[in-house]
């Protein structure tokens, strides 16, 4: 490519930003939902990434948690304004198809476990409730998000775990009556199955036979949502379906769910050096159910989960982070805990904390946010494709403010749009800058000669989460931040097999994005 061409490339993001109409500015959401590929789409075919929380339905008294602590409107709009844009909202299958637990009021409900403390609370919070039945709670509580333009997932969950009384047949008419009960309820967009099918029905000839007969008869019910089907081994297993696609009569509805929570092995993060079990993780994780992506079904992660004390140690960290990046690069729909489910207990893997009022940790929050909007996807132009330099434990992104200022992390809907070029460069596209490894401990910067090794970047180590390059002395060099976010290259560390080295500051992860670049903006 020519000098004149760069000249004209360079002119021409002079003139774009003025030239071009914004086009992504604010979609109306056009329900209900389809699938395209393995994206979620709306009405006008625009992709809709689901970002929700889990709220839990389904314990014992079957009303929703928290209603003792706050209003449901002010859970629903301290939801919205985390920036969610849907819930996964449990329910058990009992509070449809036992009449006599069916008929029994919240109050009642609650008298009948001895629960007064929270009788109490929800006559101070909800007192509209406390004298429905508990389905009419249920349905409050879904049109309390509705009106807060928070969509709804309905997820069938036991009442009680491990029940071992499970029968198909009474499964089938629970999800029947729960999708037609929320037929004409526009934000309820979708239905999950089944979570963690559990017990000695956990084989793949009663999974076929049963899940497409539920997924049948919630279509049938009400065709206006999506379907949305879980895998085997508390859900963490979708592999059966690479032999055997699932055979029903309808099309453009059907989406997966996985949980990822620590993995696949529970065990695999006590151990072993972050780098390898990322790595090791990260392919197991393709090989069970990420690879639905490349056959062309959505894949939501229902659960992935980490203590936000910060008190955690290396391999808990080390999990979240390699989890943070694969979800950004493979731009995944998913779900985090509001709260873990459990009653009045302080639990420190939910997003709000015991009052229901305060987010726990909003370093964290901030983290997960990185992931709420779409990265690429239908309706989102292509012809923007570059790659933004995505740091999980953070959820920031490397940009900079001004040519002259070092460059820096900051908010991913702020980044750069970087080229990686064959060569192994990182290039703003359309310009001749491109990233360079200086000295070890000074900045990273810009530069036009991008033919030494300083301006190669390679993505090492059985994770491939760095990036390295050579700086001026020929020494080996790995992109890092430093305390005050601003780019800096280090010695790589944690590439040996020490089980308790931190990689975190040294994760980075080159992730496809389209959506509308600031690569110009330091032009006009
Ligand atoms: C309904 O639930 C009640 C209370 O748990 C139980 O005693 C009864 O056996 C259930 N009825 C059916 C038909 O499952
Ligand atoms: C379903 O219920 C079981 C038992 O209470 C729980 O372990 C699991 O996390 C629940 N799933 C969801 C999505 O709440
Ligand atoms: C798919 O289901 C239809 C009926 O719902 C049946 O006629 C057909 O044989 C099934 N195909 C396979 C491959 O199982
Ligand atoms: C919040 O989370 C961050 C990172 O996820 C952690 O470093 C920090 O210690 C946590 N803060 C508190 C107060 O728990
Ligand atoms: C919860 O609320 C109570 C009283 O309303 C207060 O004493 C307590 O400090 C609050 N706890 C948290 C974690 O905000």
């Amino acid at each position: 490519m020519g000098r004149f061409f760069f000249f004209f490339l360079l002119s021409l993001l002079v003139i774009l930003p003025t030239a071009i109409p914004q086009t992504h500015s604010k979609p109306v959401m056009a329900l209900p939902l389809y699938t395209n590929s393995r994206w979620i789409v709306d009405e006008g075919g625009q992709r809709v990434k689901l970002a929700c929380v889990n709220w839990v339905s389904h314990l014992e008294p079957m009303v929703t948690d928290g209603l003792s602590k706050q209003p449901m409107d002010a859970i629903s709009k301290k939801i919205a304004s985390m920036g969610f844009n849907c819930v996964r909202l449990t329910w058990p299958l009992f509070s449809v198809t036992n009449d006599s637990l069916a008929s029994l009021t919240v109050r009642q409900s609650c008298q009948s476990l001895g629960l007064s403390e929270s009788i109490a609370g929800i006559q101070a919070n909800n007192p509209s409730i406390i004298d429905l039945p508990l389905i009419k709670a249920y349905q409050a509580v879904v049109s309390s998000l509705g009106a807060n333009n928070v969509k709804v997932i309905l997820e069938n969950n036991i009442s009680k775990p491990g029940d071992q009384y499970f029968s198909a047949d009474l499964w089938i008419k629970g999800l029947s009556r729960m999708a037609t009960i929320f037929n004409g309820v526009s934000n309820v967009v979708g239905m999950s199955l089944r979570n963690e099918l559990q017990g000695p029905r956990q084989n793949v000839n009663d999974w076929y036979r049963h899940m497409q007969k539920g997924a049948e008869a919630v279509h049938l019910a009400n065709p206006d949502i999506l379907v949305i089907l879980s895998g085997l081994s508390y859900d963490k297993d979708l592999s059966f379906f690479r032999n055997q696609q699932v055979n029903l009569t309808f099309t453009r509805k059907l989406v997966y769910e996985v949980n990822w929570n620590g993995f696949s092995d529970g065990k695999a993060w006590k151990s072993g050096n972050p780098n390898q079990v990322c790595g090791r993780e990260a392919d197991n994780f393709m090989r069970i159910s990420g690879f639905l992506l490349d056959q062309g079904w959505p894949l939501l992660v229902s659960e992935f989960e980490m203590d936000q004390r910060g008190t955690n140690n290396v391999n808990d960290i080390s999990y979240m982070n390699c989890f943070l990046a694969i979800a950004a690069e493979l731009d995944l729909d998913w779900s985090f805990y509001l709260r873990d489910g459990v009653i009045g207990l302080n639990e420190y893997h939910g997003l709000l904390n015991m009052n229901w009022t305060e987010t726990r940790n909003l370093t964290f929050l901030q983290r997960i946010s990185s992931l709420q909007s779409p990265f690429r996807g239908p309706g989102l132009s292509e012809a923007n494709l570059h790659k933004v330099i995505f740091h999980p434990s953070t959820g920031l992104c490397v940009l900079r403010k001004s040519l002259t200022e070092p460059l820096r992390l900051g908010a991913c809907t702020e980044s750069e749009a970087w080229s990686y070029t064959p060569q192994k460069t990182l290039t703003l596209k359309g310009t001749y800058f491109c990233l360079q490894a200086i000295e070890l401990g000074k900045p990273a910067k810009l530069g036009i000669i991008c033919t030494g090794s300083n301006s190669k970047w390679q993505t090492i180590s059985d994770s491939k989460m760095y990036l390295s390059s050579k700086v001026n002395d020929g020494s080996t060099a790995c992109l890092d931040v430093d305390s005050d976010n601003s780019i800096v290259t280090n010695s790589c560390k944690c590439l040996s097999r020490d089980d308790t080295c931190d990689p975190g500051s040294q994760w980075f992860k080159l992730v496809d994005s389209t959506r509308s670049s600031s690569s110009a903006k330091t032009f006009n």
